[in-house]
């Protein structure tokens, strides 16, 4: 079979990224430009100033892209862009600069839900073995997904309110830490003893996720005690707290993969950075003799390699765009099935 070679583009944040990968499991190159740094300043990202620095970032990431490659975009097969969701101003310009490559190439463009690339950072790392489970967990999102074969998606179960890694970062805030919270709060997780009473987050028989009351637990706790005067021990609250998370976190997906009788659990989005949680999972799933998969960490978070990947079986399904494609604030993954 020829060979396909997918130029992506990442842009749904506050990372400009552009990636090449081959036949969506080998990655030839990616560039990733974080503006962490700008947006700790303000403790959060800054939509507007977010889709200004994609502005001067995104053809220095081509360049670089395309020279750290050693290719020419001649040799490129498809463009593929994250079209949603995300920051509406940041996803524009990735879009726009996937669509004009795409228009003066001729080359087909390939528009890729954002959680499918979360998903797909793990066939980087080994073949997806099907059916899995994938236990998405990031800043914007927290779901359980179903996937019997390739590109195909069913909802088994998600948050009612904040996402986990959302949840990290506002507690980080209320604790003093920098933006973005929740790689700090794991880190001093594993520092602390758990000495907190802290409620489970939506500790019941379904497959959703509840984090903003252990988020106000948190907050009101820290207020509490300032206003009696006493100090907290962040360490001990940080490791009572990703407990909390943690156990909830693995009891449902533990559970799902029993309910549905799978035996490969996948798991994606910045929070599967965190340490605890693949500590966790790693037992669990070595009790049970499941098959589990974590990203590399450097791909847990926002980056265009997992970008390529997805789009890879995206375009094999047929999955295709022209130039009216549009950046989605939010967009279902769902109707992928
Ligand atoms: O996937 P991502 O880069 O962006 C979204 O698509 O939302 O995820 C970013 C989120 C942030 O909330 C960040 O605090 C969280 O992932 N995160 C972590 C860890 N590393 C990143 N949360 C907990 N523990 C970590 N080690
Ligand atoms: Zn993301």
């Amino acid at each position: 079979m020829k060979e396909l070679y997918i130029l992506a583009v990442e842009s749904s944040c506050d990372e400009t990224s552009m990636s090449i990968i081959k036949n969506g499991c080998e990655e030839i190159a990616t560039v990733v430009l974080s503006q962490i740094d700008i947006h700790k300043n303000y403790g959060g990202v800054v939509p507007e100033i977010a889709s200004r620095n994609h502005i001067e970032n995104i053809t220095i990431v081509l360049e670089e892209l395309l020279s750290e490659a050693n290719m020419t975009i001649d040799e490129i097969t498809a463009i593929a862009v994250t079209y949603g969701p995300g920051l509406i101003g940041s996803l524009l310009i990735g879009v726009q600069a996937a669509k004009t490559i795409a228009l003066v190439t001729g080359k087909p463009l390939i528009p890729v839900h954002h959680i499918a690339g979360h998903i797909y950072a793990n066939n980087l790392e080994e073949r997806l073995k099907f059916p899995l489970i994938a236990l998405v967990v990031s800043g914007g999102h927290s779901e359980l997904i179903y996937m019997k074969e390739d590109y195909s998606f069913e909802r088994i179960g998600g948050t009612l309110d904040d996402a986990v890694g959302e949840c990290y970062d506002k507690v980080a805030k209320v604790l003093g830490l920098s933006y973005p919270g929740g790689p700090l709060v794991d880190k001093f997780a594993h520092e602390g003893k758990d000495t907190y009473d802290l409620p489970y987050p939506l500790d019941d028989k379904s497959y959703n996720f509840s984090f903003s009351g252990i988020k106000s637990a948190v907050i009101n706790l820290v207020h509490n005690e300032k206003q009696r005067g006493n100090e907290i021990n962040v360490k001990n609250l940080c490791t009572t707290f990703q407990n909390r998370v943690v156990t909830i976190l693995t009891k449902k997906t533990m559970r799902a993969l029993k309910e549905y009788n799978i035996n490969n659990l996948i798991v994606a989005g910045g929070v599967s950075a965190n340490k605890g949680l693949r500590e966790k999972l790693t037992e669990e799933c070595q009790k049970e003799n499941v098959h589990l998969s974590f990203p590399r960490m450097s791909y847990c978070t926002d980056n265009a390699a997992m970008i390529g990947a997805a789009a890879y079986f995206a375009y094999q399904k047929g999955i295709l765009a022209d130039q009216t494609l549009t950046a989605m604030a939010t967009d279902t993954l769902y109707k992928y099935k």
